[in-house]
């Protein structure tokens, strides 16, 4: 697939000490799998394989992951067929790098990779909910799925 030129979004935090560079990534070349793994199960709390990472961004149509002052610290992937839908998944960042607006450039860099036709659909829990209203997601009236969390599904 073509689709994965290389864009960065760079923003510069000076200070009298240190200059701080955020980069997003949105192809795979020289990605460090292990520390990627690292990143997600720090944010999700739970254990991510770097073999498991790198099937999923590996398999994805379009894919971005953030270094800071090259190290890599978050990353967020979608599914898509390119032209008429496409879902997000696994949007995350390293907690110790939380709120510092790495998210919010991850979203705006994976949507800029969809047409303005295209459907995007993405699981949320409520507490994260308002972070996606920021970028025009709202709750779907129509959706329904299967393998979630019995939790997460209502009866
Ligand atoms: C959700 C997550 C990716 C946000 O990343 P982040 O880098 O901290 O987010 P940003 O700093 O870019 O913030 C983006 C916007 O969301 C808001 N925001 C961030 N965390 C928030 C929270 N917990 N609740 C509500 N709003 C929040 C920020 O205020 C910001 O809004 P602004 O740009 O208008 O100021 C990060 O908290 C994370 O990795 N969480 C664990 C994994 C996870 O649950 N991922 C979501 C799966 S649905």
């Amino acid at each position: 697939m073509e689709k994965k030129t290389s864009v960065s979004l760079c923003v510069f935090f000076v200070s009298s000490v240190a200059t701080t560079m955020l980069e997003i990534k949105t192809d795979l070349e020289n990605v460090d799998w292990e520390r990627l793994a690292q990143v997600y199960a720090a944010a999700f709390n739970g254990i991510q394989t770097p073999d498991l990472i790198e099937t999923v961004f590996r398999r994805s149509y379009a894919t971005c992951i953030a270094f800071w002052n090259g190290c890599i610290v978050g990353g967020v992937y979608a599914f898509s067929d390119g032209v008429l839908d496409a879902t997000i998944h696994g949007l995350c960042v390293h907690p110790d790098f939380q709120k510092l607006g790495i998210g919010r450039a991850l979203m705006a860099s994976l949507l800029e990779q969809f047409g303005p036709e295209i459907a995007v659909l993405l699981t949320a829990e409520a507490a994260h909910q308002p972070i996606y209203r920021k970028f025009g997601f709202r709750p779907l009236k129509t959706a329904m799925a299967k393998g979630f969390p019995a939790e997460d599904m209502e009866a």
